[in-house]
């Protein structure tokens, strides 16, 4: 199977095609393949993102953390950002970093563990600021107050954190009594898949209703959503609208996207298992599912993109693709081929690591699909496969 690649040119250009085959029927299906190509050409763009700028970027974990091809991350040198113990102390032991912390409220539990992993740590409200500021400080833990601009410019709901109602971040009424002591840093998160346009909106409100209390501060967290490796993302504006915030507040800047790292890195591999009819309509029954390893396409939702196959087209075969589980919304329609599918053929989704592995579920019992890496060199190797142990002990 034929695989047309981007890669990029030095100027933040994707104007090279390249073009190079992987041959998916060596790779087990069902499995997540990672294409390490891709992936170092987005850590590459990202890193000199990064090195122009003067902001320091971080890898979100909640988006992708498949600590087995950290390796090559480190190649890199990104710190992360975690948003559980977890996810901190995942950071801390396989990509060498303290992570800098958000979640929406700490437990008296875990506290300690937590900051024993991280190197920042952001608060989502006064009161829990008020609990756990004194032994955060004693730490040594730079601490921050993750703070709602009460602006996002996204039209997916399910990804709007500024909502009327939101549970996350301070108000900029709550800080008119002012700033506590102790407070090196605000965290704001308010993009999705955004253009630098987006943020340069944000960035207008955000000073307005912030703004006095930055020259106190020592960093400024921009949260996520900056998709700095899609096609067309005006880099250079990005890179202007960071330097400039910077000159203006002498801030350190961080921005801790998740997707961009992992943008259109790699496919999901399935087959087909048995096609049914019912009242016209064909549907290909797959040995994977999208409630339990596509869960963005029917949360957010998104119809995502098979290889080889196209929109439903008058004329040509046309197929709903349907999950394994028995979620009698698991599945989606309509992509048309140029060929009848039949039982056994590959079905390759594209643009598949990115919040994928780290959402996925074994409802129904459903085996997870392996996880391997492709690189251009020395082709497919499998890093992990999932058996019946990895169901049952989750369960007791
Ligand atoms: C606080 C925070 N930071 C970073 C991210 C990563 O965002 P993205 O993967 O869209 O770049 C998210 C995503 O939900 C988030 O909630």
């Amino acid at each position: 199977m034929l695989r047309e690649r981007f890669a990029r040119n030095s100027d933040f250009g994707f104007d090279e095609i390249n073009i190079m085959s992987i041959d998916f029927n060596q790779i087990p299906s069902p499995c997540y393949v990672i294409d390490e190509t891709l992936l170092r050409n987005n850590l590459q763009l990202i890193k000199q993102v990064k090195e122009v700028s003067g902001a320091d970027i971080l890898v979100a974990f909640k988006a992708f953390s498949n600590w087995g091809i950290f390796p090559v991350f480190k190649e890199y040198g990104f710190g992360a950002s975690a948003s559980s113990l977890n996810e901190a102390r995942l950071a801390f032991e396989e990509l060498g970093v303290k992570a800098h912390t958000y979640s929406p409220a700490y437990e008296e539990k875990s506290i300690q563990d937590v900051l024993k992993y991280s190197s920042h740590i952001s608060f989502n409200s006064m009161s829990q600021f008020q609990k756990f500021f004194r032994i955060a400080n004693q730490k040594g833990v730079s601490i921050g107050l993750r703070v709602n601009p009460e602006f996002s410019d996204t039209s997916y709901d399910i990804y709007n954190p500024c909502r009327p109602g939101s549970r996350f971040g301070i108000i900029a009424v709550e800080l008119d009594v002012g700033l506590p002591q102790g407070v090196e840093g605000f965290h704001f998160h308010t993009l999705f898949e955004a253009d630098s346009f987006a943020l340069e909106r944000l960035l207008a409100v955000f000073e307005n209703k912030f703004g006095k209390f930055l020259p106190g501060l020592k960093w400024v967290n921009m949260g996520g959503g900056h998709l700095i490796t899609k096609k067309g993302y005006d880099i250079p504006h990005l890179i202007h609208l960071l330097k400039d915030f910077k000159n203006r507040y002498d801030v350190e800047i961080i921005l801790e996207p998740g997707s961009a790292f992992t943008y259109q890195t790699g496919y999901l591999v399935s087959t087909i298992l048995d096609i049914v009819e019912n009242n016209g309509i064909k549907t290909a029954i797959l040995d994977v599912s999208f409630t339990c390893h596509m869960p963005d396409c029917l949360e957010m939702p998104y119809k995502p993109v098979i290889l080889g196959a196209a929109e439903e087209m008058a004329g040509k075969p046309t197929y709903r693709m349907g999950g394994i589980s028995c979620l009698a919304g698991d599945f989606m329609g309509n992509w048309s081929f140029d060929k009848e599918l039949k039982s056994g053929d590959k079905i390759i989704f594209e643009d598949m690591i990115h919040y994928t592995t780290v959402k996925t579920t074994m409802f129904n019992g459903v085996n997870h699909p392996s996880i391997g890496i492709w690189n251009e060199k020395s082709g497919f190797r499998l890093i992990r496969e999932f058996n019946y142990q990895d169901y049952k002990n989750r369960l007791s």
